[in-house]
């Protein structure tokens, strides 16, 4: 650990990957976990995909409605408020992506972080291009969804979805930053789903350090130079100390 404390304080860009796994310990549930996680108890495609919402939009909507409150009673972390610390200490050296649709780096300081897949607590229109200009998604009609009360249209989550492109911007920024790192921590993702998975190959790829922190193995474990087996709450802090 002393080395890669080393590496890490010495590092001009440290880059860092999380996935549902930095958000365990704060109480909300993983996607893979065999026993407690998400897709163990319910079907992705029904849930978290554009058929399933158009499908059934009243158990999609109810379902990130209960999702919404989890993240909401959910805290940051000693391993979110690390990473603050950390960024806040050295500035312009740390670039967080994450997987993650919780709030929880932002609400533990962290300012800039590349968010891959969304964030729950965000509305949009369920047909962007459809809505008229008038149409304000402040203004919807309540519901379970809300409804654009000039056009029809739905409103649904905030969140990317199975089978969807990543907001543009955001993968660029996030290729960006694993590309010009000295150091690639990897926590708290299986390594299942793409394109996320394929930046920790691309970090190794353009010279940096690559450490995955997760309690078990993942998808990706080949493309790190160390794996730290343990949970993002307890290594985080000893990694990123003073
Ligand atoms: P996917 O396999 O459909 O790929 C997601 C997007 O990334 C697609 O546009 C695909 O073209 C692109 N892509 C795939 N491989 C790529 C690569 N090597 N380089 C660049 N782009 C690549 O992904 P998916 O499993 O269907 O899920 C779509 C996205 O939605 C994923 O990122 C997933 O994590 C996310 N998702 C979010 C939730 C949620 O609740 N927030 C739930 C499920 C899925
Ligand atoms: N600390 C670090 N890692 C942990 C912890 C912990 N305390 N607890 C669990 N993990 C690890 C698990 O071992 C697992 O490898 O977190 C990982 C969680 O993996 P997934 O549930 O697959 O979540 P993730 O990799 O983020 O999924 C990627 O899939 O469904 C989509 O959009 C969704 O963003 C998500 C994407």
């Amino acid at each position: 650990m002393a080395a890669l404390q080393a590496r890490v304080a010495q590092a001009a860009r440290v880059c860092v990957l999380t996935g549902a796994g930095m958000s365990a310990e704060s109480g909300i549930p993983t996607f893979r976990d065999a026993q407690s996680g998400l897709w163990a108890r319910f079907d992705p495609m029904q849930l978290a995909s554009e058929e399933g919402f158009r499908a059934d939009p009243r158990l999609v909507w109810d379902w990130y409605a209960q999702r919404r409150e989890g993240v909401r009673r959910a805290q940051p972390h000693a391993g979110h408020v690390a990473l603050a610390d950390f960024a806040r200490r050295r500035p312009g050296v740390l670039t967080v992506i994450t997987q993650n649709v919780d709030d929880l780096h932002q609400r533990a300081g962290l300012l800039g972080t590349i968010r891959l897949h969304g964030d729950i607590l965000q509305d949009q229109w369920l047909s962007p291009s459809r809505h008229a200009p008038a149409c304000d998604l402040a203004q919807a009609v309540p519901g379970r969804p809300p409804r654009c009360a000039l056009c029809g249209n739905l409103v649904r989550p905030g969140v990317v979805w199975f089978g969807e492109s990543l907001p543009h911007g955001a993968w660029q920024a996030a290729e960006q930053a694993a590309q010009a790192c000295a150091v690639m921590l990897v926590v708290g993702t299986s390594g299942v789903v793409w394109p996320a998975a394929g930046l920790a190959a691309a970090a190794r790829r353009s010279g940096a350090h690559v450490v995955i922190i997760n309690p078990a193995a993942t998808e990706i474990d080949g493309d790190a130079h160390e794996h730290l087996a343990g949970p993002a709450a307890e290594l985080l802090p000893k990694l990123l100390m003073r």
